[in-house]
């Protein structure tokens, strides 16, 4: 389910560095990000998708060694916020082959996106069309997509199923509000509408989803065009290609989706007689969440009278919110111990917040006699995880080291209550 490999001598190695070592050498809770896995995430969606244009979706995970890897691999990257454009924009990364998304966009980031002339924008709201048209640039019109909703339900928790009504995101194209914002778009000069967008939800591995949602784009595509005249080049499809976070868990990788999307789309623009338009993608999870694996500590192990295990670690929800979030299943696996031949028991591998529901992995198998000292490590944390950290308790959010070629190098350090201080001006 991730990089992570037993080496010869059964310890595990991510990018050649074995796990053990890095814990001592950097501290836990720990996130080892393997730089190869990441780059050859990005050329897998690159070899599969040769004609498409692929988007790394930054909330996943971003920092500037990240941005650089995807810059450097060729994709562009989907971003949702000033903080993610500006950081991305001052590691350098291209902003032409940037896009922006939001459902509420802040008048900042929308003149921050025409200064930096972004490559793309996504059109969520109505209200935003002139907002956007008024900061035209001379000679530049903003490129933009509109965001649309097919009525297709798919992610792995309702909270990220964004392609069904009674969601905030995007225009129905059921009752007429996609085309009402597309009339809109197209009314404005400043504005050049390249395609529609669409995003169904996360962790999705069934390609027929997909298909649906290619149907009722293209019936879209070929109304815009009876009425307008005009048809639009560029189709976004978004992301949400699942990843296989336990080795039962099935995925969603490149080639699958390409097998599953391209050949119908050119087979449903061929039906209404339109060119078959570009696809644009954004896979967040599935290039950064098999890249990294989390590193514990146990610090308390616990056998109650009723016959229950807990392996308490010290990180849990506020470096790893998922579980607690979405119910979302995890792997995890004993660092520097054989497993085979050893007696294994079932544990609730814990954190250390002051929250019951602070549970990172239920029913976990580990060696029977596991005890504090001991060191856990959850494959596939790459996503989500540390994007979505919090501060809670003053714990500090965990450091992240890079790996590549047998060696670690530290690409953001342990958040310490300094950090928290230093934003502290008054009392
Ligand atoms: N494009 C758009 C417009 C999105 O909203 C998202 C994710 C993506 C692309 C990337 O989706 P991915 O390929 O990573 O599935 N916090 C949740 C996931 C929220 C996803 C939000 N949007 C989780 O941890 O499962």
């Amino acid at each position: 389910p991730s990089s992570a490999r037993p080496g010869a001598a059964g310890e595990l190695l991510i990018g050649g560095v074995g796990l053990a070592e890095a814990a001592d050498r950097f501290g836990t809770p720990l996130y080892v990000l393997d730089e190869d896995e990441v780059r050859g995430r990005a050329r897998a969606y690159r070899r599969a998708l040769p004609k498409a244009e692929v988007f790394y979706a930054a909330k996943a995970f971003l920092c500037s060694a990240m941005a650089d890897w995807i810059a450097e691999e060729g994709l562009g990257l989907d971003v949702c916020s000033a903080g993610e454009l500006r950081l991305a924009t001052a590691a350098g990364f291209p902003p032409e082959r940037i896009l922006l998304h939001g459902n509420a966009k802040t008048p900042e980031e929308l003149r921050l996106a025409r200064r930096l002339r972004v490559g793309r924008l996504v059109v969520d709201s109505l209200s935003e069309i002139p907002r956007l048209a008024a900061l035209a640039v001379a000679d530049a019109p903003q490129r933009v997509l509109v965001r649309v909703v097919p009525g297709v339900a798919a992610g792995h928790h309702s909270a990220v199923r964004t392609g069904v009504d009674g969601q905030k995101f995007g225009f129905r194209i059921a009752g007429g509000d996609a085309a009402e914002a597309v009339d809109r778009v197209l009314a404005q000069p400043g504005l050049e509408l390249t395609g529609l967008h669409c995003h169904l939800g996360s962790q999705i591995t069934d390609t027929e989803l997909y298909r649906t949602d290619l149907d009722r784009l293209v019936e879209l595509l070929a109304g815009i065009r009876d009425r307008h005249g005009v048809e639009l080049p560029e189709l976004d499809l978004g992301g949400g290609h699942g990843v296989r976070y336990r080795p039962q868990d099935e995925e969603l990788d490149p080639a699958r989706f390409a097998a599953g999307t391209t050949a119908h789309l050119a087979a449903r623009c061929a039906e209404r007689g339109l060119a078959v338009p570009r696809l644009l993608v954004e896979p967040g999870r599935a290039i950064a969440a098999p890249a990294a694996v989390a590193v514990y500590r146990v610090l308390a192990v616990k056998h109650t009278a009723d016959g229950r295990a807990y392996a308490a670690v010290d990180g849990g929800m506020s470096d790893n919110p998922r579980p607690a979030l979405y119910g979302s299943a995890y792997d995890v696996r004993p660092v520097g111990r054989p497993t085979a031949g050893t007696a294994t028991g079932v544990f609730d591998v814990v954190g250390r917040h002051c929250e019951a529901g602070d549970v990172l992995v239920r029913g976990a198998r580990l060696p029977a006699d596991l005890r504090p000292g001991d060191l856990l490590a959850v494959p596939a944390a790459g996503a989500y995880q540390l994007s979505m950290a919090s501060g809670y308790n003053l714990v500090g959010r965990p450091p992240v080291v890079a790996v590549r070629d047998g060696r670690a190098r530290l690409l953001l350090r342990r958040e310490t209550v300094e950090d928290f201080r230093a934003r502290e001006v008054g009392r």
